[in-house]
């Protein structure tokens, strides 16, 4: 639905200064030769934000970031606001993930106040759902995603301002990709509940699955966990939309 594919890295707790810098340098060196139907967003570890933000500033790269803390400010010990997301100069962030719903216990109504946050500061808010593997085999795949979707995207959402990642957790990080089928099916029921709204698709997308997945109907990109911490699998990934 969308124009472009948008191709999001998402690094999780892993990169140092170094490896951070000569990831994105890759990244960059690449850019002139991607194809336009490519849209790639970098979301790296919060404490690498900033020097991610000063060594993309003038490419079309885009800075986001994993989570982001509800409230504007506050006595919130270790957390980070969408507002200071947006100071450090991030246009997107992902919340929800199920690493977040599941090790930090957030509910749906989180993750819909999170995404609030975001767009109070303009922040693109990728918002994520998913079955876990026992949920999927009770055939209730379609049921929990709705209810996420349902509870999870806050009013004034909107095409411009959210993105969806239909992320099965049974295929995060576990190499076990969803069949092409599964894909189609699950981006079809989605987008029959938030129309215009990019969906993305996660779980162990890597150079070798991305093009069929990007190519499936309803599918306006994808969200890459391990395979974006190799540049190599990462630009196979972006050369594929
Ligand atoms: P994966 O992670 O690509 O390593 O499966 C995807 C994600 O969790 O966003």
């Amino acid at each position: 639905m969308a124009s472009q594919k948008l191709i999001v890295g998402n690094w999780k707790m892993n990169g140092l200064q170094d490896d951070a810098r000569a990831r994105i340098s890759a990244v960059l060196d690449y850019a002139p030769k991607a194809p336009s139907s490519a849209k790639v967003v970098l979301c790296p570890p919060v404490i690498l934000l900033n020097s991610a933000v000063s060594q993309t500033a003038s490419s079309s790269v885009a800075i986001g970031a994993q989570d982001c803390h509800a409230e504007k400010s506050g006595a919130y010990t270790g957390n980070t606001s969408a507002e200071m997301l947006k100071d450090a100069g991030c246009r997107y962030v992902i919340v929800g993930h199920s690493e977040r719903r599941q090790y930090h216990k957030e509910s749906s109504e989180d993750v819909a106040a999170k995404a609030k946050a975001a767009h109070e500061q303009n922040l693109i808010a990728i918002i994520c759902v998913g079955e876990t593997d026992a949920e999927r085999s009770a055939g209730t795949q379609e049921e929990i995603v709705l209810e996420q979707l349902q509870k999870s995207i806050p009013a004034g959402s909107t095409a411009e301002n959210t993105v969806i990642a239909y992320e099965p957790v049974w295929a995060i990080g576990t190499g076990k990709t969803a069949t092409v089928q599964d894909v189609a099916d699950m981006h079809r029921f989605i987008r029959g509940h938030v129309s215009a709204m990019p969906i993305l698709y996660g779980g162990s997308v890597k150079s070798s699955n991305a093009q069929e997945i990007l190519h499936t109907e309803n599918v306006d990109g994808v969200l890459v966990g391990g395979a974006s911490l190799k540049a190599d699998e990462f630009i196979g990934i972006i050369s594929a939309s």
